[in-house]
């Protein structure tokens, strides 16, 4: 009984990598077939389990519910929800092998299933989220995303759900807060709102996620300030928080976060400095603060550390471009454009393993532009609207 039951959660690991492996692969479009042919592994294994299941009249009737409340006119992906077993072929839903309940709906707007193909369009799908969902106690993921058109509020009954990992509406027009016991659901990993109308403040519970791996609220309208403990979430890789209506300083306990790969705070409100202990992050790779209004000046760790996507552009930032680059600066982009830095540019830029593309443009510069690497292969326009830049690809000084 026990290793049956051990069983269970591995197998659930196995969809949230995939599911965050398919994230990334969206954005960065890398190792596209490896993760495709392990997601298709994922959707066999499924389709093997969940025929031998049926499920209880309970989580038929909670899925009927749900189904209710959204009207889907173009693709009829509601009309194989028929019959009495909810874990036998019912498009989107599927069941824990073990318990024989509703366990993930996976409803995805855009996607290459053959229904999508069939139609030549994307899925569109109005209506709201039905509380009736909370009655499937041992849902394990929620995908319900990019549909366009599904509106009304986030159930708040969902933070009742104590088996949720995943839950993902992105593309959708939900609005409303996030529910303020967000924090009670300790096995969260990913919690993608992205691209919706959601307000409010992040609930200060949030921090209690331990579990959460991928946070994704961009583009929603978001206020107030991050919470001081954001650096509680010691699991967290992606931290994606842009075009929001955020205000407040940088919390300096997110240099806390090992894991924290991404972190994505452009286009806010943000004040403040840039807490120098950014820099000193393991495995910070893309460092986005552009479109904010940060103060102060860049803090010499950022120039040599393992950040290699760096953009501060649009914000307040004084003082010089800090001359430590050295072997462990690798920048395949560093955009310091529309600030208020001043002096030379630095010279050990010479001594950094890779600068791709470099923009300095619209700050108050002065002096002769480097001859040599990482200079060379730079246009004027990264360099223009200066006090006194000059020298290639600028006149000449
Ligand atoms: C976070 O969790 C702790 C421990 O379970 C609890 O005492 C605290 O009230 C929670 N914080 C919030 C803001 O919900
Ligand atoms: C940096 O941010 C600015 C402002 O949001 C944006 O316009 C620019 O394209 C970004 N730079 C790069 C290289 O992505």
């Amino acid at each position: 009984m026990l290793s049956l039951r051990e069983k269970a959660p591995s197998f659930r690991e196995t969809q949230i990598y995939i599911y965050i492996y398919r994230e990334r692969e969206r954005e960065r479009e890398r190792m596209a077939t490896f993760f495709s042919i392990t997601a298709i592994l994922g959707i066999v294994l499924l389709a093997v389990t969940s025929a031998v299941n049926s499920c209880p009249p309970s989580d038929r009737a909670a899925l009927l519910a749900f189904k209710a409340a959204l009207q889907e006119p173009y693709l009829g992906i509601f009309n194989s929800w028929t019959g009495i077993d909810c874990c036998h072929n019912w498009y989107g839903v599927s069941c824990d092998p073990m318990t024989r309940r509703v366990a993930d709906i996976t409803l995805r707007g855009e996607s290459e299933d053959p229904i999508f193909e069939k139609a030549h369009r994307a899925g569109y799908m109005t209506g709201y989220i039905s509380p009736a969902i909370c009655k499937l106690t041992r849902l394990s993921s929620i995908i319900i995303a990019d549909w366009k058109g599904i509106s009304g509020t986030i159930p708040p009954c969902i933070t009742s759900l104590p088996f949720l990992r995943i839950f993902d509406l992105i593309g959708n027009k939900i609005s409303g807060e996030i529910p303020s016991d967000i924090g009670r659901l300790s096995r969260l990993t990913v919690l993608n709102l992205a691209d919706n109308y959601i307000s409010g403040t992040i609930p200060r519970s949030l921090t209690n996620l331990s579990s959460l791996m991928h946070l994704d609220l961009r583009n929603n309208r978001i206020s107030g300030t991050l919470p001081r403990n954001f650096g509680k979430l010691r699991m967290l890789s992606r931290a994606l928080l842009s075009r929001n209506q955020l205000n407040g300083e940088i919390p300096s306990s997110i240099s806390y976060i090992y894991r924290l790969s991404d972190l994505d705070l452009s286009l806010n409100q943000l004040s403040g400095e840039i807490p120098a202990s950014l820099g000193k992050m393991a495995v910070l790779a893309t460092l986005n603060l552009d479109g904010n209004k940060i103060s102060g000046s860049i803090p010499p760790s950022l120039i040599d550390s393992t950040i290699s996507i760096l953009n501060l552009s649009r914000n307040g930032i004084e003082g010089v471009i800090p001359d430590v680059f050295g072997p462990k600066s690798y920048f395949m982009v560093m955009d310091l454009s529309y600030n208020s830095l001043r002096g030379q540019l630095p010279k050990t830029t010479s001594l950094a393993s890779f600068i791709g593309h470099l923009d300095v443009s619209h700050n108050h510069l002065c002096g002769p532009i480097p001859v040599g690497s990482p200079f060379d292969h730079l246009e004027a326009s990264s360099f223009v609207y200066n006090d006194c830049l000059c020298g290639k690809p600028l006149s000449a000084c």
